[in-house]
């Protein structure tokens, strides 16, 4: 039986479907709190690396990936790299390609949650107003991360951040139900536009803030992000705040280049299932070359243009510099919370704006948590042959449990951190190398950039086809042993002494095991449906 496929309506349909999976909660959160814990500057050093040796390269990968796969009849990782690959390691991986989205909207749907709850807060001035103090108890409440774990849903619906959460679950199904081209395509092309535009005017309001603490202003904010050593800071009375911290200082610690390859494949949803997924609804015609950079554009400049001006400066302004060097930001999603409610504090109309940005912020989110499921959806459409409702139904039951667990355990978010750890800075790295190694060694790279360049104006630069075939490979290689040899040690011994940890990981390899018997007889079916093809090509003598 063949499936029906879907194909997006436009070129600009996959574009702004593609931007709008990228940009979402990574760029405005999660990126300026891993800059914040990474030391700025010197972060900032390895995630431009990243993003030119492993980011753009593996995206061009995925988009002609994705599209072959497609055109071959097939939406899901498994079912793409396996045709890909011609090989069934290949769909094995792509398993991994639909574990790492699907744990990525359990714990996404707790901050998406985080981000209505603030909008509506904002719009019936709900947010209470006050120092820096009261912002961060105030989110403190709202997660529940100095809770004891439970309390939350102990509440019931008294929780207002549960009701947040099933709002969220309601709204993400209910976009997925539609299909990719009513549902994801439609809901992008309104969302993203109006995002960018609120977001330049919060930017704007940031830059001009007037304000200093300890004789620290937006520009010592916006030095913090960009320059790569920093000089110590002192207080008014003379007292060491912050020590400084010297160019390679900060380049020699692995850890830096581990988040900031790991944030790359996070923000820009590549290594992770979802841009193969969406490539594989493109069409033979469209020109994949340019809708791959354009979309890595609109999201690096969300990221490093907006975020960046918006959430560091105004993190360091109003929090301090010794707050973005501490402990208490090791969610990297809590920085924009603590910090944001205080600058709409400050502008005219500011509930407007706080509402306006935290309701877009949501909106953007929902792109990419829609996003992240589709894989899965794919996976059991052509893997076990189930219609859309009922394929709908499974994920929306997995991934409640899934979100339940991040929300029941929220004390220290440490559910939530280690979901978000395991994708971002470990199994990315898997499924980014194979598929590195798949399209340059095993499919062969010129046959691979021929696939890329069919509806193309523009062609891959030769240096570009050096970089994917030996650069994109070493470089994640290095990076991944460096952070063996120099933190795993360390985050051994976290692991051995926190039960929430070894619980969530335990999570994930169940999760993980229950797709790959899926994986297992999805490939037995599609072995006996290419021998029926095979039988009936040689019966007609084809
Ligand atoms: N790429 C998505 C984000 O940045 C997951 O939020």
């Amino acid at each position: 039986m063949k499936r029906k496929q879907e194909n997006w309506t436009s070129q600009l349909g996959a574009i702004l479907a593609v931007t709008g999976s990228a940009v979402g909660l990574g760029n405005f959160l999660r990126f300026p709190g891993q800059a914040a814990l990474y030391g700025g500057g010197s972060y900032m050093i390895a995630y431009l690396i990243a993003f030119a040796v492993i980011g753009v390269p593996l995206a061009w990968v995925e988009w002609g990936i994705g599209r072959y796969g497609g055109l071959n009849g097939y939406n899901s990782p498994p079912g793409i790299l396996r045709k890909f690959t011609k090989s069934n390691v290949g769909a094995y991986f792509g398993t991994l390609g639909v574990l790492l989205p699907l744990i990525i909207f359990m714990f996404y749907m707790i901050i998406e949650a985080w981000c209505l709850q603030y909008a509506y807060e904002f719009l019936f001035g709900k947010i209470p107003t006050g120092g820096v103090d009261v912002y961060k108890n105030h989110f403190e409440n709202i997660t529940g991360q100095n809770q004891p774990n439970g309390f939350l849903l102990s509440q019931g619906m008294y929780n207002t951040t549960l009701i947040a959460l099933i709002i969220c679950f309601i709204a993400n199904f209910y976009l997925l139900y539609h299909g990719i081209t009513k549902g994801i395509e439609r809901f992008c092309n309104l969302a993203l536009p109006l995002l960018f535009f609120c977001s330049i005017i919060v930017v704007v309001r940031v830059l001009t803030l007037p304000i200093q603490v300890d004789g620290q202003g937006v520009l010592d904010g916006l030095g913090f992000i960009w320059n790569p050593s920093q000089p110590p800071v002192y207080s008014a009375d003379g007292g060491l705040i912050v020590e400084g911290k010297t160019f390679l200082g900060g380049l020699s610690n692995s850890q830096t280049w581990l988040a900031a390859a790991g944030h790359v494949f996070f923000t820009m949803s590549i290594g992770l299932g979802l841009v193969i997924t969406y490539a594989s609804y493109t069409r033979r015609s469209d020109d994949m070359i340019l809708s791959c950079g354009t979309s890595c554009t609109a999201n690096g400049f969300c990221e490093t243009v907006i975020a960046a001006l918006m959430v560091v400066p105004a993190a360091y302004v109003f929090l301090g510099p010794e707050f973005l060097n501490s402990d208490t930001l090791k969610n990297s999603f809590a920085i924009g919370f603590y910090t944001l409610p205080q600058v709409f504090a400050l502008m005219p109309f500011g509930r407007f704006f706080g509402f306006l940005f935290f309701w877009l912020l949501f909106l953007a989110a929902i792109t990419s948590s829609i996003s992240t499921l589709q894989p899965l959806i794919a996976f059991l459409e052509e893997g076990l042959r189930l219609r859309r409702s009922r394929s709908i139904a499974i994920a929306a039951a997995v991934c409640g449990i899934g979100s339940l667990f991040v929300f029941y355990f929220s004390n220290g978010l440490r559910a939530l951190d280690t979901f978000d750890f395991m994708v971002a800075n470990l199994l990315v790295f898997f499924i980014a190398l194979f598929q590195a190694i798949a399209f340059a060694w095993w499919f062969g790279l010129d046959k691979g950039i021929a696939e890329l360049e069919r509806g193309s104006s523009m062609k891959i630069p030769t240096a570009i086809k050096f970089v994917i075939k030996y650069i994109t490979p070493a470089y994640l290689l290095v990076i991944s042993v460096a952070w063996c040899v120099q933190s795993l040690p360390e985050y051994s011994k976290k692991v051995a002494n926190d039960h929430v940890i070894q619980l969530s990981m335990a999570f994930i390899a169940i999760v993980f095991t229950f797709l790959c018997i899926v994986t297992n007889i999805s490939i037995r079916r599609w072995q006996k449906e290419e021998e029926t093809i095979t039988e009936i090509s040689q019966r007609e003598g084809i």
